[in-house]
């Protein structure tokens, strides 16, 4: 099973990504180990000029292709999306995210911009092939506290926004142990029930 976690922050002390490591550290407990990208994985210049042929975008590919389950956080800027993470995508491939499962997070300074990524983000990733969007998480600052070390407090609300999508993601994977691994007379017994 394959995760990846795509970090559209630049910020060290990111509220946004602090939603997404909550997100990973949820699936991997799960689903085993998450991969885990940012900004800082591309050179800047061959962000900002686009660099498809570039060896960090070619590494960029080769990372999201195996994955099932796509993780994407991102700031509002400007009533939109990240511009740096913007300039990621555009070293995808078309069809990068076809087939794959994707949860958008995303933290914004209120709730002005809460349909950011209903109308900026979801169309880009639609773009780039995803047919399997889930609804996605916004939070405002006041609703992610991070301390001296970055640790996130977030608010109640949020973190069962957050369960719920993990919950979701969960659901349409198999689990780390392969389901065929049930004995359902034994699993019938343990239920009391008749099989
Ligand atoms: C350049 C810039 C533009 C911003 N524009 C908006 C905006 O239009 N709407 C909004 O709600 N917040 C805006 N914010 C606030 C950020 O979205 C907010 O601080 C967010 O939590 C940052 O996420 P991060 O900590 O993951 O970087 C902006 C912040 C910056 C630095």
């Amino acid at each position: 099973m394959s995760i990846i976690a795509i970090a559209g922050s630049p910020s060290a002390r990111s509220r946004s990504n602090a939603l997404l490591r909550y997100a990973a550290q949820a699936l991997a407990r799960q689903h085993g180990a998450v991969d885990s990208l940012g900004l800082q994985d591309i050179c800047a210049e061959d962000l900002v000029q686009g660099n498809y042929a570039g060896q960090d975008a070619a590494r960029l590919r080769q990372r999201v292709a195996p994955a099932r389950v796509v993780l994407i956080a991102t700031p509002v800027y400007k009533a939109s999306f990240a511009g740096g993470l913007k300039a990621l995508l555009d070293l995808l491939d078309q069809t990068a995210l076809a087939g794959k499962i994707v949860l958008p997070l995303a933290s914004g300074g209120s709730a002005a911009h809460l349909l950011a990524l209903e109308y900026s983000l979801k169309p880009v990733l639609s773009a780039l092939g995803a047919r399997h969007i889930l609804a996605g998480v916004y939070a405002t600052e006041a609703q992610v506290r991070l301390d001296e070390a970055g640790q996130a407090q977030f608010d109640e609300s949020i973190r069962e926004r957050l369960d719920a999508a993990v919950t979701a993601v969960s659901l349409l994977l198999p689990a780390r142990e392969p389901h065929a691994s049930y004995d359902l007379g034994r699993l019938a017994s343990r239920l009391q029930l008749a099989v």
